[in-house]
């Protein structure tokens, strides 16, 4: 099946490429570009749209097949990854981000709706094509516990996570109102790379701790930031679950095939993506130190506005409904094919 990866050039996105591929599905990429790698697409042989989700015609265009990179085949459903991600600059510059993730999801939303789009269903009705779309753990804002399970209230603290927070209300209104199948996947932290190689996290500027580590390591930034080490954690350093790339990817093709096998129900299916097991910044730079073999110089600096000491996804329910299974639980794993891409990407020896 044709699947749209709205975000394909991104670090999630781009895994999810691979993962379709494998999948026996034919993904083209909707990318502006603004973060996103263009030899990355390249890579993966796959055709790239470089322009706007907000961008109605060419999205039609896409949808429809017409667009010469979509080859005369419609899409049969949409994987929406594009966003700006960056919390400290969505608290600065808050319309940057209701613009972009969520007036653009919006024109999407309205595109898949649209009765010129609907396709063909597996039951013999007719209907918008589904949409799985990637929120994250950050719409829950500070947690009342952990680990945190999918009914947990949702009460973000920055319009990033509103943003993503508000997409998932018009996915719920346009199921209930439109039909739109829709699956919501709340991401913890990110982490880790291909195990091939050759697709890792690539963002610029980065605020991930893991790449910044290995930035220290692979001298290419002086010394890392530990924001706080007076939180109630064992070693007072923030505790956060970190969930491998290609297991996100993974859920991906599960949650879509969830949705093209069993139509009808029109109620968003939402899932927590971790493993619920958190790891502290100190746990995390000790591994880092382990699998590359180098020191760290580290300083610690105040806490930042708005950082839960502990993020743990309670994600059974992913397990349970899905059947998936994380490949890549292990830290030590994330940070071994983090840091195989990391050397690759930027020429360390
Ligand atoms: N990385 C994480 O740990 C994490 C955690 C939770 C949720 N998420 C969500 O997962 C998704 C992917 O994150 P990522 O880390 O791969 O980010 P990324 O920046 O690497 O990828 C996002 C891609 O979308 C593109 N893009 C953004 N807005 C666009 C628009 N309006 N039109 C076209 N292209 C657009 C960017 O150029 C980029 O290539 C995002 O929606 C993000 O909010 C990420």
């Amino acid at each position: 099946m044709k699947v749209l990866v709205t975000g394909g050039a991104g670090y999630i996105g781009s895994h999810a490429v691979r993962a379709l591929q494998r999948a026996g599905h034919s993904p083209v990429v909707l990318d502006n570009l603004v973060y996103g790698h263009r030899d990355i697409v390249t890579s993966l042989d796959v055709p790239l749209v470089e322009g706007q989700v907000g961008d109605r015609a060419l999205l039609e265009a896409v949808l429809s097949g017409r667009h010469p990179a979509a080859m005369g085949e419609p899409v049969g459903a949409v994987l929406h990854f594009a966003a700006y991600a960056y919390v400290g600059e969505s608290v600065s510059d808050p319309a940057k981000y209701y613009r972009n993730n969520l007036a653009d999801t919006l024109v999407l939303l309205e595109a898949l709706v649209d009765p010129a789009q609907h396709r063909l269903r597996a039951d013999g009705s007719s209907g918008p094509m589904p949409i799985v779309f990637s929120s994250t753990c950050a719409t829950y804002g500070v947690p009342e516990q952990v680990p945190i399970t999918e009914d947990h209230p949702q009460r973000p603290i920055n319009p990033y996570g509103s943003s993503k927070a508000m997409v998932e209300q018009l996915l719920r209104d346009f199921g209930a109102a439109y039909g739109l199948p829709s699956v919501i996947f709340r991401y913890f932290n990110a982490a880790g790379a291909d195990p091939d190689g050759d697709l890792g996290e690539d963002h610029n500027p980065e605020t991930h701790l893991i790449p910044l580590v290995l930035d220290v390591m692979a001298g290419r930034r002086p010394y890392l930031q530990i924001f706080g080490d007076d939180y109630p954690t064992p070693d007072g350093t923030c505790i956060r679950d970190y969930i491998h790339v290609s297991d996100l990817a993974e859920a991906h093709v599960l949650g879509l095939g969830r949705l093209l096998n069993q139509p009808g129900s029109h109620e968003p299916l939402v899932y927590n993506l971790g493993n619920g097991t958190g790891y502290s910044v100190q746990q995390v730079i000790e591994a880092a130190k382990a699998v590359t073999g180098h020191g760290l110089l580290a300083h610690v600096a105040p806490r930042r506005a708005g950082d839960p000491p502990q993020l743990v996804a309670g994600a059974e329910k992913a397990r349970r409904e899905l059947g998936w299974l994380p490949r890549y639980p292990q830290l030590e794993v994330i940070l071994e094919h983090s840091w195989a891409w990391h050397r690759r990407r930027h020429g360390v020896a």
